[in-house]
């Protein structure tokens, strides 16, 4: 059953919405989330995802409640330097690459409070879903968020690692040639994913999706 209702919410009323299963035990839970417009771009007009989430409460509120929940942000090195991505505020930050370096932004000394970085590097080669999801996970971590971008995502869409959806649509058109939620590259045997939420929040819908 899609639970559905209207935000705002508090955080421990969205703690609830988006609780993980109970029964994980030390199943790792590997959650994507993304803002998408009604034409599946995850990208606006400045060629980010800034131009997307700009005035979206409930964006910003899912995202913020998303990493406080996860061990680790999983990223692309691409969405680190479009984004100028920086330590997070206590929690973990992976950031995959076929590169042997950090983005600029994430070198040198953090603050205090700053999380771990890790670089996940393919060694000169672009990493199966699977592997990078190893490296990740063989540093202990169990609650895993993707934030993108849209190459890392479909790599960890096609070799099926993703346990869930979080997805803010933005109902607007972006048109373009901006990346694609899942690109046309892609395509499954059946439809995927079982909503198990839609949260109007202002002018957006936030949809939890379960793809197993
Ligand atoms: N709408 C949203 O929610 C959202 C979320 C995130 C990002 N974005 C936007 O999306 C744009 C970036 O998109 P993108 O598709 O280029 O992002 P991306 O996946 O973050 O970046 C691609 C780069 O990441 C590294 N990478 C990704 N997958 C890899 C793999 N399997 N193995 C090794 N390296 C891998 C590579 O970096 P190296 O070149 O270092 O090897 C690759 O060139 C940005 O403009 C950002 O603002 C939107």
């Amino acid at each position: 059953m899609t639970r559905t209702g209207t935000g705002p919410l508090t955080p421990d009323e969205l703690a609830d919405w988006y609780a993980a299963p109970p029964d994980l035990g030390s199943r790792p839970w590997v959650r994507a989330g993304f803002i998408t417009t009604l034409d599946g771009r995850t990208t606006g007009p400045d060629g980010r995802s800034g131009s997307l989430n700009a005035g979206s409460d409930g964006d910003h509120a899912a995202f913020d409640h998303l990493r406080a929940w996860a061990d680790v942000v999983v990223v692309g090195a691409g969405t680190v330097r479009a984004e100028g991505y920086r330590p997070l505020r206590g929690t973990a930050l992976a950031v995959v690459s076929s590169g042997e370096v950090l983005p600029e932004t994430l070198r040198g000394p953090a603050g205090p409070d700053a999380g771990e970085v890790v670089l996940v590097s393919g060694h000169g080669r672009t990493l199966g879903a699977r592997e990078a999801l190893d490296a990740v996970l063989a540093h202990g971590w169990r609650r895993v968020v993707v934030e993108g971008g849209a190459s890392l995502l479909a790599s960890w869409l096609a070799e099926d690692v993703v346990d869930e959806l979080c997805v803010t649509v933005r109902p607007v058109l972006a048109g373009g040639a901006g990346p694609l939620l899942v690109p046309p590259s892609l395509s499954f045997a059946d439809l995927r994913g079982t909503p198990t939420h839609l949260l109007l929040w202002g002018g957006d819908v936030l949809v939890r999706t379960v793809l197993r």
